[in-house]
Parts: C-alpha cells; structure tokens; sequence
C-alpha cells in the first residue's frame, strides 16, 4: 500500500537522471527521493532491447526496498524500450516514463507542430517519440546523437569541440523544426552548445520538468503528495564509479550530493 509520505524512487543508466531529479526536486520540493544511477552498466543507449528491460527491472526492484510510492523512469532508453514490462511487473505503482510527457508538452509548445527529436541510438530506434508526436499531428525530424553523452560525462560542456559536434548532427535544422525535445537525460547540460546550432529561437523541451508537472498531477489525483516537507535527506545510489559520479553531480545539480554503492551482478 503506497502512503504519501513514502519517498519517490528515480533511475537512470548513470548520472544524466540528475537532471530529471533536479526538476523533480523543484516541482516537488517537499517529497524524499531515492535515486539510483547504474554507472556500472552505462550506457544502455548502445544495447539490445533485451538487456536494458532486464536492467530495468533489476534497478526498480532495488528501489521498491524503499517504499517507494511512485517510480520514475528517468531514462529515455529505458522509457523507450522497458516501460511497457515496467508497469506489467509492477501494476499498482504509479509509473513514469520521459517520453509520452514530453512529447505532448513538445506538442503544447510548437508554434508550427515542425517537431525534432534528438536522443541515444535505441531511443531514437524504438521510435517512441516519433509516433506519439506524428499522431498529435506533428511534422517529425529524429536524429541520434551518440558523441553527446560521452561529452558530457568528459565534463565538456562549454567546450568547442562540443559546439562543432553539435552543429554537425544539427546541420539544416535550423530551418526544419521550431521546437527540439532533448530526448536524452545527459542534453540538457549542453543545451545552450545545442541551442546555438539550431537557432536560439527554437522551443528546446527537456524530460525533467515535463515528467515533474506530470508526476505532481498524478500524485495529486490519487493523493500521494506530502503534505509537510521530509526531513530525511534523499538518497543516491550508483553501482560503479563512485568518485566520479560525485565529483560530476556539481556539473549536473550545482552542489556535490553524497552518494552510496550499490552492487549489481554485471552478468
Ligand atoms: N540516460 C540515457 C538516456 O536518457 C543516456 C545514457 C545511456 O545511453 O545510457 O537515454
């Protein structure tokens, strides 16, 4: 039985979710967080579809050692490919994924319904996006963009080599589409290198803050929100490369969370 005062579970493949979290934290600012991010088995965007719904699984059954009330899937990878067995395996939980809120907030916010969609290789291939947008009507341009998450996890954000990458996989965008959806947990991070190659005028929609108005209504609907602030700290959970993935945080959340270990069998 899920009570409002138990905590909000988030994962991702790595720390990229950090960025759904902070938006979370913003919208929702009296709720706890636990939030695990499987460095140890980064990135999924590269694997089978296979492997990233048994990953999935893994990394949800881990979180509902905490009570969680709701789970948020703050991976587009995983939102694209695992949500379906997700909700399956677990139906009483309110489940959230990335893609179906911020396509239909891309939907809302596009002047001309001229809609692109940028992401890692198995989100983009699972063509999620591109069929909740093509039916809301929207004329749809899709690209994976693969060199941008190693680019950020190299702390390369401001960085020329970044804003040459960028306009390489963006060329001629500029004059396609009037909103960007930012199809991947890492982008939002060197959105402004993303915003200068395709137009500083463009609508950019990123995962965090569509799921986190989602989230707050769904909570509301069935009364899971706090009604005072938790005193508990939120927890962060990895299951590899500890160090960097405090020293990366401040790079993600403008201060250094302290984090804990989680192992997983890597087989
Ligand atoms: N977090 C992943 C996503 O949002 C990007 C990193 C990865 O490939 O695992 O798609």
């Amino acid at each position: 039985m899920q009570k409002s005062e138990n905590p909000i579970g988030i994962f991702d493949s790595g720390i990229g979710g950090l960025t759904v979290y902070k938006a979370l934290k913003e919208i929702l600012p009296q709720e706890r967080f636990v939030y695990l991010g499987d460095t140890a088995r980064l990135p999924y965007g590269t694997k089978s579809r296979r492997t990233i719904v048994r990953f999935s699984l893994e990394n949800a059954e881990f979180l509902l050692n905490f009570n969680i009330k709701s789970l948020v899937v703050a991976c587009n990878t995983s939102s694209s490919v695992a949500i379906e067995e997700l909700r399956k395996r677990y139906p009483d939980l309110v489940i959230l994924g990335v893609i179906e809120p911020s396509a239909r907030r891309a939907l809302e916010m596009s002047p001309r319904g001229k809609i692109g969609v940028i992401g890692t290789e198995a989100t983009i291939r699972s063509e999620k996006y591109q069929k909740i947008l093509r039916e809301g009507g929207a004329e749809v341009h899709s690209r994976a963009c693969p060199l941008f998450v190693p680019l950020v996890e190299e702390g390369w954000i401001d960085h020329p080599v970044t804003r040459m990458v960028a306009r390489e996989y963006l060329q001629g965008w500029s004059d396609r589409i009037d909103t960007l959806i930012l199809g991947c947990t890492h982008y939002p991070v060197i959105k402004k290198a993303i915003s200068l190659a395709v137009g500083q005028d463009k609508v950019l929609v990123e995962s965090g803050q569509a799921v986190g108005l989602e989230l707050k209504k769904i909570l509301k609907e069935r009364k899971l929100l706090r009604s005072s602030p938790s005193h508990e700290d939120d927890l962060f959970f990895v299951t590899d490369f500890l160090e960097k993935f405090e020293r990366v945080s401040s790079l993600f959340l403008g201060r250094k969370v302290k984090i804990e270990e989680r192992k997983f069998s890597l087989c």
